[in-house]
């Protein structure tokens, strides 16, 4: 075994294997699993309108004009324009039994994750941050203000955090899913939300949006704003949207 093996990301890639001849390393316990969704029950709510899905694009054309753009213009979007991009990342296009099946695949339809937006440019929403409730298709208002600073801090100083209609944050709420799959189920997460941030960049592109997944930040910086513990929840991923 090569030295770097040993180190923290190859030991989790290797101890969390699957082998017919042995069983996965379990030190885990009793895990209890969280809800299936968080719902911040005493926040302000607004339902989103449907979603407007006769867009011209093509799949094809969008999976070839997909790139990441850093750039955008001022222009702000509407909020129909907002429900289409959030659709496109979490709509629930079925339901079975008690699971909410959206438009991205999720290990064991358990969505260990949670998307917040920070609204920067959006007709007629106030700016700040907001949680998505998946189960009403709606926003639960968290904080109002500007926060474009914060956030373009806590972003390694990438200024497309600070210029973008709407940020998308998302967390992982690592139970959720290990509560099924212990510790394997880490990789399921980011497995997750490469699906939903791909369905992100494919509705961005068919709206004539620019957008760029983010993987470089201060994790606290970020949970905290969001006031988030950075165990059982943390920021792992984001993405900004705005026209070009
Ligand atoms: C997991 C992940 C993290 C990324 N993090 C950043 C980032 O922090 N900053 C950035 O400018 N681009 C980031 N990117 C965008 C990549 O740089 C980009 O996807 C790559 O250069 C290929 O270009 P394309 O997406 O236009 O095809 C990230 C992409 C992924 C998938």
């Amino acid at each position: 075994m090569e030295n770097y093996h040993r180190g923290l990301g190859f030991r989790y890639l290797l101890d969390t294997k699957y082998h017919r001849d042995k069983p996965v390393k379990d030190d885990l316990g009793f895990l209890p699993p969280p809800p299936a969704e968080k719902s911040y029950f005493n926040a302000p709510r607004f339902p989103l309108p449907e979603p407007k899905l006769d867009l011209g694009h093509n799949l094809w054309e969008c999976l070839r004009k997909r790139r990441s753009i850093r750039k955008y213009s001022n222009q702000p979007i509407t909020v129909t324009d907002l429900s289409n991009l959030v659709w496109a990342t979490q709509g629930v296009t079925e339901k079975i039994g008690r699971h909410l099946l959206r438009t991205a695949p999720s290990a064991g339809a358990l969505y260990p994750f949670e998307t917040y937006l920070y609204i920067n440019n959006v007709e007629g929403l106030e700016k700040g941050f907001y949680h998505l409730h998946v189960a009403s298709f709606s926003l639960e208002q968290l904080k109002t203000g500007e926060f474009s600073r914060e956030l373009t801090a806590a972003a390694l100083g990438q200024t497309m955090v600070g210029r973008a209609a709407v940020v998308f944050l998302w967390s992982a709420v690592p139970l959720r899913c290990m509560a099924k799959y212990r510790n394997r189920g880490i990789r399921y997460i980011f497995l997750d939300l490469g699906h939903v941030c791909q369905n992100l960049q494919l509705a961005a592109t068919a709206m004539g949006m620019g957008s760029c997944p983010i993987g470089a930040f201060f994790d606290d910086e970020l949970n905290n704003l969001l006031e988030l513990d950075g165990v059982d929840e943390t920021i792992v991923y984001m993405n900004p949207v705005g026209k070009l």
